[in-house]
């Protein structure tokens, strides 16, 4: 398990496309855990008046995987493994950013009005967290 999570890369993270009910009432996407989500739901979170230039979400997870939807607006998520980065910009409500554990991360470029919705595999827990960057490589046995 521990190999696995160490050997983490950007090409783990993966754009999920949701179901997508259209109607001219208004559209309707919905998501079920293990069925369009690949983990259990236990935590939902938004991040929503973001002034125009901040970063938010600039760390990687022990253990947690996340899903990152741009509920309203755009942003960008940069992903770095140590070796790669990767950009994926989110602007739909009907796609989302699969992030696995051990993944550096930050969210940023966000648009007026964005909301990032963010469904968490695992409660709020800070000693999940790996805040900085240095830290990050050596878990990944990088520096
Ligand atoms: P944090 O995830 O550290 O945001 P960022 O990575 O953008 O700095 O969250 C900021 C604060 O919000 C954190 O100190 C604790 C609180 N928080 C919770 O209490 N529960 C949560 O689910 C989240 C995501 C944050």
């Amino acid at each position: 398990m521990e190999r696995i999570l160490t050997h983490t890369s950007v090409y783990d993270a993966t754009v999920i496309r949701f179901p997508r009910t259209e109607d001219p009432r208004g559209n309707l996407t919905f998501v079920e855990q293990q069925t369009h989500i690949p983990f259990d739901i236990q935590r939902v979170y938004w991040i929503y008046d973001v002034p125009g230039g901040k970063r938010r979400g600039k760390h990687a997870f022990h253990t947690q995987q996340e899903c990152i939807i741009a509920l309203s607006g755009s942003l960008d998520v940069l992903l770095d493994d140590g070796h790669n980065q990767k950009i994926v910009t989110l602007n739909r409500a009907y796609t989302g950013l699969y992030v696995p554990p051990m993944l550096w991360r930050c969210m940023q470029g966000f648009s007026t009005n964005a909301v990032a919705y963010v469904l968490a595999s695992g409660p709020y827990d800070e000693t999940d967290y790996i805040r900085d960057y240095d830290t990050y490589l050596e878990c990944k046995g990088l520096a």
